[in-house]
């Protein structure tokens, strides 16, 4: 008996992009919560960081990748950087419109839990240049709830905290001082609108004691499980497999990946995301 179409199609892995290892949290946090799903990560470590680009230009790296990952075979797309979802998941969306493949950005799982968890109606939120100046967030928190107060702080030495490995001590702690000062005693939620952040967690809620940190990883992973099985795309076999990608050195991603996945990551597979466009490039060229 041959499976339906519909059938195969859950059994298809969801692909999980971010501009480098920061995404590992978002898929450590899919792991966890959908253990049966096959997953595939594309880092795109030959391009990072996003978050000091400009849209344009996140834009196109985005739909790059995306445009490996669709050829892969996936039922979902999941976009884990907050600089990939602010610029660039509307053009993705309808990418995967085009192709039936559902897209998810981290940011509105992290405004929904915020909203939830927030008592006074005042959230801040922290991310990258990118994710700041495109107040992607701000703008859902203001669309779901008129009225709400956020206030955005860029804390872009955050990033090369998290890769440093500096996740405790006195420069994590002078510079999340410095950097979320204008947040205390104005808001009693914060969204970690990045991919790096919890890894600094602790550091944050000592600058911020009181505040409740909201993590987009954790809540995107909800949203993944909440999504799949009213389009008929969960998986059912008994354990899900994992399979890591990037797009440029294997050695720093390997050292780097184990801190964000909080396991031992033993191999990565480098992909060329140039490879497909060149070789479509040589085909117009020689039948336009
Ligand atoms: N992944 C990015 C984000 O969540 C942080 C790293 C970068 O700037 O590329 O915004």
């Amino acid at each position: 008996l041959l499976p339906s179409p519909s059938n195969d199609r859950a059994e298809l892995p969801i692909a999980v992009f971010d501009s480098g290892v920061g995404g590992l949290t978002v898929l450590e946090a899919l792991r966890k919560r959908l253990p049966t799903e096959d997953l595939v990560y594309l880092g795109d470590t030959a391009r990072v960081p996003y978050g000091t680009r400009s849209p344009d230009t996140v834009v196109r790296y985005a739909s790059r990748v995306a445009g490996h990952l669709w050829g892969r075979g996936i039922k979902a797309l999941v976009v884990a950087c907050n600089t990939a979802t602010t610029w660039a998941l509307e053009q993705l969306e309808i990418e995967g419109k085009r192709r039936g493949i559902p897209v998810l950005g981290v940011i509105e799982p992290g405004v929904d839990k915020a909203l939830a968890v927030t008592a006074t109606g005042r959230i801040g939120v922290i991310g990258t240049e990118g994710t700041i100046r495109g107040a992607r967030y701000e703008t859902l928190l203001r669309g779901k709830r008129p009225g709400v107060e956020v206030v955005s702080v860029a804390c872009p030495l955050f990033v090369a905290l998290a890769e440093e490995g500096w996740t405790e001590g006195p420069v994590l702690d002078l510079v999340a001082d410095r950097y979320l000062a204008p947040l205390r005693g104005k808001v009693d939620t914060l969204i970690l609108g990045c991919t790096h952040y919890p890894l600094l967690r602790a550091g944050i809620g000592r600058a911020l004691p009181g505040v409740v940190l909201v993590d987009s990883a954790t809540s995107m992973a909800e949203a993944v499980a909440r999504a799949l099985p009213p389009l008929g795309l969960s998986a059912r076999r008994a354990s899900g497999n994992m399979m890591l990608l990037a797009t440029d050195n294997r050695e720093r991603f390997l050292a780097l990946g184990e801190r964000f996945l909080d396991e031992p990551v033993d191999d990565v597979e480098i992909v060329d995301l140039e490879a497909g466009e060149e070789w479509l490039e040589h085909l117009r060229a020689v039948a336009p």
